[in-house]
């Protein structure tokens, strides 16, 4: 999708400008000097005067070939005050009902137009207009070219180019998200990455782009355990994706994002139900965000040292597949029992944390799609953050408010981990039967003694179901934002208080990043009980599961079993 930002004059828009649709978005106090009273404003201002519309938001007027038209069609949008929810509401709307991939679209601010609205709705205009077609041919492409007008266009230049970095960013990771795990396994999302760093300045190599991708030999002898047993079931093989971007001196610790990348959860040998199994291949969204990151780096360039992480792999069953109960050694030293084969991602996740403490980073952010039970707690508006660290916690949270990529904070009492006690390993990968999102992120936790670290699970925000099933591109808009801020004003995130986490073996020697002896402290967790808690195969499996279902029996017949199967 081409966007074009150009100033908009209600008045005058000239031949260049001319389209088929010109969707114009008004706020409150619009109002039309008596010497301009021709044109369009003027019909708008009788349309407002007779008070047959207003700016409300959500109130919209079309006009056809309005006097001195420019377009055939005009649509008024009333955003009311202009929050970036009611743009966003107007536009999606009326880009899906009016536009397909013939029309010119052109949608002009009336008004002057902070950074921000004009941000807001290229996100809109660029998120309501994508269309998926890789393996479907048929469906109808999307939008090819839009206009961005707004009176004061000359000073919305940096919101534009954020707009178009996050749109590509957005785009890429909800194309790859979407794409059904035949046509995105761990080969191909390592060939995507290889591309991202080969193409860094907008299609020209750019040495600042680095990109290395591991094959299961090379994962072998950095001793990734963990990962391994997930892989393991899958002919498919596994991949380590290694992506750098060094925008600043090379002595500046980097800021390290780690994304889930499993292309397809089937569970494993704990197997999910039938139903909504598909959702699966969206397991990867962790991944795919991180991809759409550099992907919009390429756009931004900012002046920050950024790493990117992906250990990518399928989990299936098979006679070779790792089976509950059996003890597996992280890269960390650590040994786990794998109580249930469904909760993979904290397995490849802990082998990519301990990884991660080689760049010495100054954060590590890890985001994945790991809980059906944080679906539960958050739903789609809000991604889980979980972390122990304040400064951290709050310059996540303040880039997910700027982005409108939405976060919410969650509990990280030691006592959630408790559960995660095994007889035969230093830790099991599940615990109890509550708080499953927060237990995820205790195990996590404890491979994350060596930098500051917070966790998103993105299970309820990576993409929508129903009829609108699809990536979202989430959340590709609080990464950038995060990346952009911390490269503006740099913040020294100190490290966790060693009494509290002692760091690893790994961790000591980093560089080096040889499987150590267990952590012993970490692992000296409280007494609990670990009972399996198979995972459900779909967010709305999840959701509809009620109390008296997920006490059902584990792998009963018919739907309800299925669907209470948590
Ligand atoms: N990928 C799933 C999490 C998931 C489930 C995301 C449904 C979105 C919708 C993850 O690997 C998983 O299966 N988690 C289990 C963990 C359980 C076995 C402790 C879950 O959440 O049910
Ligand atoms: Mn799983
Ligand atoms: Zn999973």
């Amino acid at each position: 999708m081409n966007f074009q930002l150009s100033p908009s004059d209600l008045l005058a828009p000239g031949k260049a400008q001319r389209s088929d649709v010109l969707l114009v978005l008004l706020r409150d106090g619009y109002e039309v000097l008596p010497e301009r009273m021709t044109g369009l404003p003027a019909t708008i201002a009788k349309a407002m005067q007779c008070g047959h519309w207003s700016p409300e938001a959500g109130k919209r007027l079309s006009l056809y070939l309005p006097d001195d038209a420019f377009a055939s069609r005009v649509v008024l949008l009333g955003i009311g005050q202009g929050k970036p929810q009611d743009i966003r509401d107007a536009l999606s709307k009326a880009v899906k009902e009016l536009v397909n991939e013939d029309v010119r679209l052109a949608v002009y601010f009336a008004q002057d137009a902070s950074l921000d609205q004009i941000r807001t709705a290229m996100l809109a205009v660029g998120g309501a207009g994508y269309v998926y077609s890789n393996t479907k041919p048929s469906a109808k492409g999307g939008l090819k070219k839009v206009i961005i007008g707004a009176p004061n266009a000359g000073a919305c230049r940096e919101g534009f180019e954020e707009g178009k970095a996050l749109l590509a960013g957005m785009g890429l990771a909800r194309e790859w998200a979407n794409r059904p795990a035949n046509h995105a396994t761990p080969t191909m999302l390592g060939k995507v990455a290889e591309e991202i760093a080969r193409n860094g300045n907008e299609g020209h190599a750019d040495a600042r782009f680095k990109c290395e991708v591991l094959d299961e030999a090379k994962v072998r002898k950095l001793g990734m355990g963990a990962f391994l047993a997930v892989a393991k079931g899958s002919t498919e093989p596994l991949r380590f994706i290694v992506l750098h971007y060094n925008g600043a001196d090379r002595k500046q610790a980097p800021l390290t994002f780690v994304g889930k990348g499993i292309t397809f959860d089937s569970g494993g040998i704990s197997i999910k139900p039938g139903a909504g199994m598909d959702e699966m291949k969206f397991d990867m969204s962790g991944a795919a965000s991180v991809l759409g990151l550099f992907e919009a780096l390429r756009h931004l360039r900012p002046a920050i040292n950024v790493v990117g992480l992906i250990p990518a792999c399928e989990n299936m069953p098979s006679g070779d597949a790792t089976k509950p109960g059996d003890v597996i050694t992280s890269m960390s030293g650590q040994t786990i029992e794998v109580l249930n084969t469904d909760a993979e991602g904290r397995l490849i996740l802990c082998d990519a944390l301990t990884y991660a403490e080689r760049f010495k980073p100054q954060a590590v952010v890890d985001i994945a799609t790991l809980t059906g039970n944080c679906v539960m707690a958050l739903g789609n508006l809000r991604s889980g953050l979980f972390t122990q660290h304040d400064e951290l916690a709050q310059a996540i949270e303040q880039a997910a408010n700027e982005s409108a990529d939405l976060c919410w904070r969650m509990p990280m009492d030691d006592a959630y981990g408790k559960g995660l006690k095994s007889n035969f390993a230093d830790m099991a990968n599940i615990a109890g039967r509550t708080a499953g999102a927060i237990s995820a992120a205790k195990f996590l936790e404890r491979y994350t003694s060596a930098y500051p670290w917070a966790h998103l699970d993105i299970a309820g925000t990576a993409w929508d179901e129903g009829a609108a099933k699809g990536g979202t591109g989430r959340p590709v808009p609080l990464l950038v934002r995060l990346v952009l801020n911390l490269a503006k004003t740099p913040v020294q995130f100190a490290l966790p208080a060693a009494e509290a986490k002692p760091a690893t073996a790994a961790a000591k020697g980093a560089g080096k990043a040889q499987a150590k002896p267990a952590l012993k402290a970490a692992t000296a967790a409280a007494k609990g009980a670990s009972s399996v808690k198979p995972g459900a195969a779909s967010k709305s499996a999840a959701a509809k599961a009620t109390p008296a279902q997920e006490h059902a029996p584990k792998r009963g017949a018919g739907k309800g079993a299925a669907a209470g199967k948590r």
